[in-house]
């Protein structure tokens, strides 16, 4: 199966190496075929192919959205909707604004009524958008060792066969998943982000995942 990775940071760059591991066809896609972290991963991962936005969304069955918040409307545009619409699109950005962290807790410029994913479901309505991977910090996105421990990620998203796609991709990816419903409850999913960095600002602890404890 081709998955398509639309952005080039270290979240693209993790995930494009997982999905190669677990035998994907994989397009890294960047504005800037040339960019030295692109450079450096394509000589890492022979396999893996380089591409603009446009030539990743047109190559991937599945997609993953890993791109600034801010910049994602502009990512979709210049990747093309057409090329996008009908697929899974594996949504990781948060909505993270540019003002700086109060006390560690960063700032987003969506409010509770609200989510980035909602609103990027309304400009791709006939997407599958899932959202996932947001809520942890990219070294632990691909097999994460918490001795012996399965973290879980939370999932939420309007079609229910996408969800189960991405939850077996999950599930190869070394996570337990608790699908949390339709696209709504990505106004409580993207905030874990939020928890998820406090620890990080105010006393340099970012080796964390999440679990959901059931009785
Ligand atoms: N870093 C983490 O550990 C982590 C964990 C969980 C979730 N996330 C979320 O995952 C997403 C990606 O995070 P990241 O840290 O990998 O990278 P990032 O610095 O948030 O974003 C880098 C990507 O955004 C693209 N981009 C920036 N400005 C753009 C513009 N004006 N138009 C189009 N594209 C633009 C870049 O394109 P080029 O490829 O062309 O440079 C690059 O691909 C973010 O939404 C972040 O909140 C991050």
């Amino acid at each position: 199966m081709k998955v398509g990775i639309i952005g080039s940071g270290i979240v693209g760059r993790v995930l494009a190496t997982g999905f190669l591991k677990e035998g994907y066809q994989v397009m890294l896609g960047t504005r800037n075929i040339n960019k030295e972290d692109v450079v450096k991963w394509k000589k890492e991962n022979e396999n893996g192919l380089l591409g603009s936005f446009q030539e990743t969304a047109q190559f991937g069955e599945i997609i993953v959205l890993a791109v600034s918040g801010l910049a994602a409307e502009d990512a979709i545009n210049l990747a093309g909707k057409e090329h996008l619409s009908t697929k899974i699109i594996i949504d990781t950005t948060n909505p993270i604004a540019t003002v700086p962290p109060e006390n560690g807790v960063i700032k987003f410029f969506t409010t509770l009524e609200d989510s980035l994913m909602e609103r990027l479901q309304k400009l791709l309505p006939g997407s599958k958008i899932v959202k996932a991977f947001n809520s942890v910090g990219n070294a632990f996105m691909y097999k994460p060792n918490f001795n012996g421990q399965k973290p879980t990620m939370f999932i939420c998203g309007n079609d229910d066969e996408a969800k189960k796609t991405v939850t077996n991709i999950l599930t190869s990816f070394g996570w337990e998943t608790e699908d949390m419903g339709k696209a709504e409850a990505a106004r409580a999913i993207e905030p874990l982000c939020i928890l998820w960095c406090i620890p990080g600002f105010i006393r340099s602890q970012w080796t964390h995942a999440f679990k959901l404890l059931k009785s």
